[in-house]
């Protein structure tokens, strides 16, 4: 290719952008066409760049000459570009302004406050109680060692309890583990972990989960229970009635009735049930015919609550203190059992099953 013809080419591509770019960019209706025009021209592909290959080949007397004109007319795109872009932004903003009025203020749907469940009210109730006694309040881990839940608390080796609480097993030594383990059946595994590592005196009360394989209207394989116990010189069964009664008062009535029933459980010694006066017929009131209706003492104006007795000498003895130094009592209550006394729930599952149509009723 010839000197002359660069020469042309460029003079001939310098006339075509000339005469278009202008209207090129007045009609582009937006930015981003606006923007894909002006790189039609000076991107890195456009035309004008293009243009620039035959500068190597255009004669030195019109090389300067042709560089001038092009740069001149980059920069009038540029200019052109740059005050389009502004036009386009500000009618943007004029449509936006001028267009239909958006009302944030229009009232928004309303939020349904959550509520604390029947369990953890009755849990906060009971930490209430124990607290102004004094109790402190400890917990412990939900998979613990057979020895804290059975052994150290007094169950002989394979005693029936250990069916009777039907066990979730974790690890067996049996099988070759280097311990067993287990979900812990009750909360009494706290005695067991507190006095190991406090010295008397100690009042605690502790709540928490407890596992055991029941399953009907009244079990639940997990459910709640309160453990609380009092370990100090001289603590006889008069305080352990004194502190239950005044538990029962503040919880469910005033003149509520308590009556203690002898029972079994290996860690105490004299152990009890405890019962109350039924909350639904209030027997308290000696309405001797509502009682004999009511479905749920089913007449006997009487609702079992907890067990409980004097801590056993050789639960003392298991974890280092000396039963003929100190005394103590200890009582442990499920507190599903608590709420369904105490809000009227005929049914365990109710309380896990987090229908909102139940749980708003409290
Ligand atoms: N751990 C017993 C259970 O789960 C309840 C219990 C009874 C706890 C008597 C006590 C007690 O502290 O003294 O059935």
């Amino acid at each position: 290719m010839s000197e002359s013809e660069a020469t042309i080419e460029m003079e001939r591509g310098i006339a075509q952008i000339e005469a278009s770019y202008r209207e090129a960019l007045e009609s582009a209706r937006d930015e981003n066409e606006l923007r894909r025009r002006n790189a039609q021209y000076v991107g890195a592909q456009g035309e004008l760049t293009k243009l620039m290959k035959w500068m190597p080949k255009v004669p030195g007397d019109r090389k300067k000459d042709l560089g001038r004109r092009v740069n001149q007319l980059k920069q009038a795109i540029e200019a052109l570009f740059s005050a389009r872009l502004e036009a386009i932004e500000a009618e943007a903003m004029r449509a936006e302004l001028e267009g239909p009025f958006l009302d944030v203020s229009l009232a928004g749907r309303g939020v349904r406050p959550g509520r604390l469940h029947p369990i953890t009210r009755v849990e906060a109730e009971l930490l209430d109680i124990f607290g102004a006694l004094g109790f402190d309040v400890a917990d412990g881990p939900l998979v613990d060692y057979h020895e804290n839940c059975f052994d150290r608390l007094g169950f002989p080796p394979d005693h029936p309890a250990t069916d009777m609480q039907d066990t979730f097993f974790v690890t067996r030594r049996q099988t070759g583990a280097s311990a067993t383990t287990l979900l812990r059946t009750h909360t009494s595994t706290i005695q067991i972990r507190e006095m190991m590592r406090r010295k008397p005196p100690l009042a605690v009360v502790a709540p928490g989960t407890v596992f055991r394989r029941d399953d009907d209207a009244t079990h639940s394989p997990m459910f709640y229970q309160l453990e609380g116990f009092l370990v100090d010189r001289d603590v006889s069964f008069a305080d352990l009635k004194g502190v239950l009664t005044l538990f029962a008062k503040r919880l469910f009535h005033e003149d509520i009735l308590v009556r203690f029933r002898p029972s079994y459980f290996p860690f105490v010694e004299p152990g009890g049930e405890v019962d109350i006066s039924c909350v639904f017929c209030e027997a308290w009131t000696h309405d001797h015919e509502r009682t004999a209706g009511c479905k749920v003492c089913k007449g006997t104006g009487w609702l079992e609550v907890l067990g409980c007795g004097m801590i056993h000498p050789v639960v003392f003895e298991n974890v280092g203190y000396d039963p003929e130094e100190v005394t103590g009592f200890a009582f442990g209550m499920g507190l599903d059992r608590i709420a369904m006394l105490k809000y009227g729930i005929p049914n365990i599952k109710l309380l896990y099953e987090n229908d909102v149509r139940f749980l708003s009723g409290f």
